[in-house]
């Protein structure tokens, strides 16, 4: 696990550099500091990290995708300030959010400026003539990536209140919120590396899986971590009546009482009552089920980037893989 934190560390402080100039000039100051309150909280930095190593392990060099892994952590960033908004978390990375230090509107707006200027970075990359096709190809991939997002998000918040969410509904909702994004990542510095299309496509389904895994385990820290490591409260997707693989599953397991109760907990909106929501998950064995299935995503990912040539970003990405599973935040 520490040479994963090793390998994103490498890749923060040059990604930071990158968009703290981009944003430097916005103006009003307002959204200027708006924009950048989050980057400067600092983040794990997975998405631009993959971009990166996608690029190198199809041979490419780093400098190529650098622009468009600046641009993956704006479009991260932008969808984050304005999930908080719409699942009214008040703290992220360890901080206010945006909309409680600025306001929801000044933070749509922020959100808005982070989204334009990922586009703005892509095609700001200043390679040779011959690369304006991938930048072309990569741009496409970036605005189907939003798109999903969009996509994902809506599904997300009209699954509040259904009880009635499949599991495969709800991967699907979770493939475009989250999934699409770390896809679109390893797929797109993989274009700008000039990979085959089968390198292409291998790198996609890999970004895929562990997007999968991600959010599985996003959901799963939400439910055993501590407040300090994840930098909001324990139990707020329980609070907010989120669907999660959890409670899809207990929902399918559950005795009709037990069936009620969670119903009624993740109605009800009250942090006093996540322990028994918890205790729930636990007695059908939902949590571990979660955990297996984000494990089985991660192997297949894993075995996908067989179809690549070794080398030292080909072993990086193995280990982001497990350390999905890992991570602690
Ligand atoms: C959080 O993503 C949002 C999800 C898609 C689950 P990260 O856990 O990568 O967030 P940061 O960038 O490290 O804060
Ligand atoms: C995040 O899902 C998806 C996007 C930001 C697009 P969550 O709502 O679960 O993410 P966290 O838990 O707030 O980071
Ligand atoms: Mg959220
Ligand atoms: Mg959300
Ligand atoms: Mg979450």
């Amino acid at each position: 696990m520490n040479d994963v934190i090793q390998i994103l560390k490498k890749y923060s402080e040059s990604i930071d550099n990158e968009i703290n100039e981009s944003l430097s000039t916005i103006s009003p100051q307002a959204l200027r500091d708006s924009s950048i309150h989050l980057i400067s909280a600092g983040g794990k930095k997975l998405r631009p990290s993959l971009v990166v190593l996608s690029c190198e392990a199809v041979g490419g060099k780093p400098d190529y995708s650098f622009k468009t892994a600046s641009a993956m952590e704006l479009i991260h960033t932008f969808s984050l300030i304005h999930d908080d908004i719409m699942d009214k978390d008040d703290m992220r990375r360890g901080e206010p959010s945006v909309h409680v230090l600025w306001g929801e509107p000044m933070a749509i707006l922020a959100g808005d400026t982070l989204f334009s200027k990922a586009f703005e970075t892509v095609l700001r990359t200043e390679i040779e003539e011959s690369f304006h096709k991938r930048i072309n190809e990569t741009l496409a991939v970036v605005v189907d990536s939003c798109i999903k997002i969009c996509e994902g998000q809506a599904c997300d918040m009209s699954f509040e209140g259904n009880f009635d969410v499949k599991e495969s509904e709800y991967m699907n909702m979770i493939y475009k919120k989250t999934g699409a994004l770390i896809a679109a990542s390893t797929k797109a510095g993989a274009i700008m590396g000039g990979g085959t299309s089968e390198q292409v496509d291998a790198l996609f389904e890999y970004g895929k899986l562990i997007g999968l895994a991600f959010q599985i385990q996003d959901d799963y820290l939400d439910v055993v971590s501590d407040e300090e490591s994840i930098g909001k409260p324990v139990g707020s997707d329980i609070v907010e009546g989120k669907m999660t693989l959890m409670v899809v599953k207990a929902l399918a397991e559950a005795s009709e009482d037990d069936k009620d109760t969670l119903i009624t907990i993740l109605k009800e909106n009250n942090p006093q009552r996540v322990d028994e929501a918890i205790a729930i998950f636990n007695k059908y064995g939902s949590i571990q089920y979660a955990h297996d299935i984000a494990l089985s995503n991660v192997k297949k990912a894993k075995e996908l980037l067989n179809i690549l040539d070794d080398s030292e970003a080909k072993n990086a990405l193995i280990l982001i893989a497990d350390f999905v599973l890992q991570r602690q935040h």
